[in-house]
């Protein structure tokens, strides 16, 4: 069995000058059409911690009690964050809330302004979709320049909530997401 990052490598397809010239574009979408990786993907973003061996060893010491994913909600942004999100969830056994792009929610919410690799946009969450003190787990598919998942941890926290995992498919290691999000791990399945 392939290792899951040379699966993702070998079935992501990069598109050069996608959506605008000189960004080179890669294209996850033959690694969620096929099963075994959605899959693998599902698992590995669901498991944030494996990626720091010692609290690994410590989610292993409980496994008495009914397993503690170490999140009680998985959040995902639109819109292939959404794709990833709800899968996720439901294999931890948590429920999923969206962030969702301006305009789309009907109720209460809270808004960020952010910029990204390829232009500028706004995202929004329901003021009472998270609850003061509940642990998050933040889903997307790629990490580029940050903007979109630092703008989603800024909304988890206006809330209340606690990011205490943050998981991508893609790390795109240039554009320096990374430093920005920090002080937040950044859980990635493949970094190039
Ligand atoms: C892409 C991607 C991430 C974000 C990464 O979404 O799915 O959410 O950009 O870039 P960043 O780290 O520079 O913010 P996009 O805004 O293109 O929207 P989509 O999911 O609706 O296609
Ligand atoms: N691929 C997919 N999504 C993205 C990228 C990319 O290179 N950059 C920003 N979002």
């Amino acid at each position: 069995e392939l290792p899951l990052e040379e699966l993702i490598a070998t079935l992501a397809v990069d598109v050069p000058d996608f959506p605008t010239p000189g960004v080179l574009f890669r294209d996850l979408t033959p690694v969620f059409a096929d099963g075994a990786a959605f899959r693998r993907m599902v698992e590995g973003l669901a498991a944030p911690q494996q990626a720091d061996p010692r609290a690994a060893a410590v989610a292993h010491a409980d496994d008495g009690a009914a397993h503690d994913p170490g999140f009680d909600v998985v959040v995902g942004v639109e819109a292939r964050g959404f794709l990833l999100a709800a899968a996720v969830a439901l294999h931890a056994g948590v429920g999923v809330v969206p962030v969702r792009k301006a305009g789309k929610l009907p109720r209460e919410r809270v808004s960020a302004d952010y910029s990204l690799e390829y232009g500028t946009a706004s995202i929004e969450m329901h003021t009472d979709s998270l609850r003061a003190g509940q642990r998050v787990l933040l889903v997307d598919d790629v990490l580029a320049t940050g903007g979109t998942l630092g703008a989603a941890l800024a909304l988890v926290e206006e809330l209340g909530a606690v990011v205490t995992a943050v998981s991508v498919v893609i790390e795109l290691t240039e554009l320096g997401g990374r430093a920005r999000l920090a002080p937040h791990a950044v859980h990635s399945l493949w970094t190039t």
